[in-house]
C-alpha cells in the first residue's frame, strides 16, 4: 500500500507550475530568544520599503507571534488553507504596501491534514504567491525536524546569534546539521557591543566550521546589530523598530544587512532554475517525506 509521504511525492513531482522569482530566506537560530522574529520582521519592513513584494511566513512551530509583533489579527492560518478550509488568499494579512503576514501553524498538523485533494488544492492556489520577490521564514529556535525541513526547502539560512556562549555553542550545533544540506549560511550577530566583537566571534565560529565541516561549505557574515533597548521597547509596543526609529544607527545596520542580502542573492539568482514560488517551496518541503 502507499504511504502518504509516497502519495505525497507523486503528487508534488507532478506540479508542473512556472518557475518564479521568489527567493526564500529562513532566519533561524540554535537558542531562543535571540531575536529571529525582531529580525525577520525588520527586514521584511525594509526590503518592503525599497520596494520588493515581500511576505513574512511564521514558521515558529506552535510558538508563532509574528501577528502579535505586527499588530494583526489573524483568525486563520495555513492549516486552515490545508485543511481546505479556506483559501490562501484569506489567511493573508496585509501589514502595509508590499508586505504581507502568511500566519503559520504546526508542521505535525501539516502532515496529519495531507491528502492528495488538500495538497492538490494547495498547489493550485499558491500562484496567487508567486509574484512575491522575497518570503522571510521566521523559524522556531533549535534543529528540530520541523525547523530542518523549512531551512532545507529555504533558498538561503540566517542563523541568528548573541554572543553568550551557550548561545554560540547551539548556533554551531544548527550550522553544522544545516551544512547537510546546504552549501552556504548566513550568520547573523545580535546584540553585541560593537562590530569588532561580531567580527571576532564570527571569525572563531568560522574556524572552526571550516575544519570540522569541510572546504565546500561557506559560511558568511551578514552583519550584526548592537543591543539597542529601543528594539525591546518596540516589541512590547508591538511597533517595528525600523518604521519608529528611521534614522538610529541600529537602521543603518538593518540596512546594510537588507542591501548585502539582496546583493548577494541576485547574483544568485541566475544560476538558479530550480521550481520558484510558493508552490515550488512547498514542493521542496514535502519532497522530503
Ligand atoms: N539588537 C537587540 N537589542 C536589544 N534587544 C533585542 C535586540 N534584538 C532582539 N531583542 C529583544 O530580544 C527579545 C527576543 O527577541 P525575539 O522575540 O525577536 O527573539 P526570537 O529569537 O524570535 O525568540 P523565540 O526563539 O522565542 O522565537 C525581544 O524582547 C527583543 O526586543
Ligand atoms: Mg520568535
Amino acid at each position: 500500500m502507499q504511504s502518504q509521504a509516497d502519495k505525497l511525492k507523486q503528487i508534488v513531482k507532478s506540479d508542473k507550475r512556472r518557475s518564479s522569482k521568489t527567493k526564500f530566506i529562513a532566519v533561524t537560530s540554535g537558542k531562543g530568544g535571540v531575536g529571529k522574529s525582531t529580525i525577520s520582521v525588520n527586514i521584511g519592513y525594509l526590503l518592503s520599503d525599497f520596494g520588493y513584494k515581500v511576505a513574512l511566513f511564521d514558521a515558529d512551530i506552535g510558538l508563532a507571534n509574528l501577528d502579535v509583533l505586527l499588530k494583526v489579527q489573524c483568525d486563520k492560518n495555513i492549516l486552515d488553507v490545508l485543511k481546505g478550509e479556506c483559501s490562501l488568499e484569506e489567511i493573508i494579512v496585509p501589514v502595509k504596501k508590499n508586505l504581507i503576514l502568511i500566519p503559520g501553524e504546526s508542521g505535525d498538523e501539516i502532515l496529519k491534514y495531507g491528502d492528495q485533494f488538500i495538497y492538490e488544492r494547495f498547489f493550485e492556489e499558491t500562484t496567487t504567491l508567486d509574484d512575491l520577490d522575497y518570503i522571510i521564514i521566521d523559524t522556531g529556535a533549535g534543529i528540530g525536524e520541523h525547523t530542518r525541513l523549512f531551512l532545507n526547502a529555504a533558498d538561503e539560512v540566517i542563523v541568528v546569534t548573541v554572543p553568550d556562549p551557550a548561545a554560540i555553542t547551539d548556533a554551531y550545533a544548527t550550522i553544522k546539521i544545516t551544512s547537510k544540506f546546504k552549501s552556504r549560511v548566513y550568520m547573523l550577530l545580535n546584540m553585541v557591543k560593537n562590530e569588532n566583537e561580531a567580527k571576532l566571534i564570527f571569525d572563531k565560529i568560522n574556524k572552526v566550521a571550516a575544519s570540522n565541516i569541510g572546504k565546500d561549505f561557506q559560511l558568511s557574515l551578514i552583519g550584526s546589530l548592537k543591543n539597542d533597548k529601543n528594539i525591546s521597547k518596540t516589541i512590547r509596543n508591538r511597533t517595528v523598530f525600523v518604521k519608529e526609529y528611521p534614522n538610529s544607527i541600529t537602521t543603518a545596520e538593518f540596512k546594510r544587512i537588507v542591501k548585502k542580502m539582496i546583493l548577494e542573492l541576485e547574483h544568485k539568482v541566475l544560476d538558479n532554475d530550480k521550481d520558484g514560488g510558493f508552490g515550488g517551496f512547498f514542493k521542496r518541503l514535502f519532497e522530503q517525506f
